[in-house]
């Protein structure tokens, strides 16, 4: 008996200390959104690429693997730490079109118009395939065609839908619009037109088509050649307004990625036009000199204070923030140790602020929830982050016949009229007004942690406004409460963007600590699923940890 309680107490001592375990690996690590993607990252460092190289291999497969926010249609940001301590951040976010114009979507009486949310007119100029050849060009090794081929492979010869994938493509209401769309995502010909369900295979050859011709011509073919061609024939029949020069005219931004320190850890993550990097080192500093932490994870303590300095940062964000090639973003006053000092003692440890009393500010109510980020480490110690976006789930709904991509619906992250809310509710300032060749702002916040000057957390997610905070809470997670990453991940999330004054909580957190947020004035309300975070940490004993979110079907996988 006694050595039977002897090795039960020593498997105890063995067991990890967390609930939920992580991927782990020894070289490398591929987390994304989509199974077949992980594996086409994956095969892409077996080849001998680095993390870029297979950084482009997923985003051209979950163009056709996860098309609700994969995209070739679309844009986003690729933020790299390379193993020798370079950094760059590669924006390929879309642009408005040369005939955009501030009130293009303002009805005669002046009231915004569905216009920049579904059609054709919804569309930025994409970024995405210039984006990930520019990242290529410069910083991959692998051969162009090696990196689109799998992606094109997968169009051509289908891959069996998951769950998730298969009950998304069921209930797009934008897909069912557009003929196009209907036709080939709702349309499973092999069951006599029913819906696709899950283990069905999509086969898409169109793109297919379109992804051979990018393998061999580049992004050429996209911005100039007879992908480019086609698209704009289409836009001009249907009453879209992007050109050929508005293509040829596309170009990916180089930018300095932002940094900043929290408890002795580097962070580095995106620059505008995301407002997310100056939201996460601005709520970061907010946190750094209390004890908020002591309390622990998930405590009302902790959640109220995390809420309060997000409120406060909400209140700036679209007050001071767009395309800084257009509007100058006052980044250093924003993050000023001074400016942050005085936010933070506004913070009433015991009791909410009403939003009211919070300046300044005038926006955001709830923006898109789709967009979708992957996490990639190679064997030499790069890392690389990448969010990138159709904006809405499926973008404008728009499939471009003869194409067979959807289109993006990005124009709808502009301001479309300054001061009155969009269609998700989301009300924006001059600051991320439209104005032809501009960015619209974003939350897309790809964000990758130092510890001693070595990578330690790679982070990111989709989820519209609530992504800055879930990457916020994440890093929380694993720098203040100690969490492994696959806990991190997993922990039930919250979230407070000043306006509407509410904090919106995931089901998991307890009803004592509802009750006791309640108490203080927050108001309270129970959402499902906050975003869907794809990280890697790089454990102290050498290891890497694969972290997929547990409320989607993702993969983490290594070797
Ligand atoms: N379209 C989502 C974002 O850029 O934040």
């Amino acid at each position: 008996m006694h050595i039977f309680r002897f090795v039960a107490a020593v498997a105890v001592l063995l067991l990890p200390l967390y609930p939920a375990q992580p991927v782990r690996a020894k070289s490398a690590m591929v987390v994304t959104r989509e199974a077949h993607a992980t594996d086409v990252g994956v095969a892409a460092l077996k080849a001998g690429g680095n993390a870029v190289d297979a950084a482009v291999a997923v985003g051209f497969a979950l163009a056709v693997t996860h098309p609700s926010a994969g995209n070739i249609g679309g844009g986003g940001f690729m933020l790299v730490r390379f193993a020798d301590g370079r950094k760059t951040f590669l924006d390929f976010r879309e642009m408005a079109p040369a005939k955009a114009s501030r009130d293009m979507y303002l009805d005669a009486s002046g009231n915004p118009t569905k216009d920049s949310v579904i059609g054709w007119r919804a569309s930025g100029v994409p970024g995405t395939v210039r984006g990930l050849e520019t990242a290529h060009k410069k910083y991959g090794k692998l051969a162009w065609s090696k990196l689109v081929t799998p992606a094109a492979d997968l169009a051509k010869n289908g891959f069996p839908l998951s769950y998730g994938t298969a009950l998304s493509l069921k209930s797009a209401r934008n897909l069912a619009a557009s003929p196009e769309s209907k036709r080939i995502f709702q349309t499973n010909a092999q069951k006599n037109g029913d819906f696709f369900e899950p283990g069905d295979l999509l086969k898409q050859p169109e793109l297919a088509k379109v992804l051979e011709r990018i393998a061999k011509h580049g992004a050429e073919d996209f911005y100039s050649g007879e992908t480019a061609k086609k698209l704009v024939s289409q836009m001009a029949a249907n009453g879209g307004t992007i050109t050929l020069e508005d293509l040829a005219h596309y170009k990916t931004v180089e930018r300095t990625p932002l940094e900043g320190k929290y408890r002795g850890f580097d962070i580095i993550t995106a620059p505008p036009p995301s407002s997310g990097g100056i939201g996460i080192l601005q709520m970061l500093a907010m946190l750094e000199k209390t004890d908020f932490a002591a309390s622990g994870a998930g405590s009302a303590k902790s959640i109220h204070f995390m809420a309060e300095a997000m409120r406060r940062y909400y209140a700036d964000r679209a007050e001071f923030m767009g395309d800084p090639d257009f509007y100058k973003v006052p980044v250093s006053k924003l993050l000023n140790p001074k400016y942050v000092d005085a936010r933070r003692a506004t913070i009433d440890a015991d009791h909410a602020t009403s939003s009211d009393e919070v300046r300044p500010g005038d926006i955001n109510g709830k923006e898109s929830t789709e967009t979708t980020h992957y996490s990639i480490v190679d064997a030499e110690g790069n890392a690389v982050a990448v969010t990138y976006t159709l904006n809405g789930g499926y973008g404008s709904g728009v499939t471009v016949p003869g194409l067979g991509f959807l289109l993006n619906n990005e124009m709808d992250d502009f301001s479309v009229k300054p001061g009155a809310p969009n269609m998700y509710g989301a009300i924006g300032g001059e600051a991320n007004s439209i104005v032809a060749g501009k960015r619209p702002l974003s939350s897309m916040t790809p964000s990758i942690v130092l510890k001693d000057g070595k990578p330690f957390l790679i982070v990111g997610t989709p989820g519209g406004t609530r992504i800055i905070t879930s990457v916020f809470e994440v890093i929380v997670n694993v720098l203040d409460f100690h969490m492994n990453v696959q806990d991190a991940v997993n922990a039930p999330r919250f979230h407070h963007q000043w306006k509407p004054d509410k904090l919106l909580l995931e089901p998991g957190i307890s009803p004592d600590t509802r009750l006791l947020l309640s108490q203080q004035g927050h108001s309270i309300e129970t959402v499902n699923a906050i975003c869907e975070v794809a990280a890697i940490q790089f454990e102290a004993d050498g290891w890497l940890a694969g972290a997929s979110d547990s409320r989607v079907d993702g993969k983490a996988a290594g070797y």
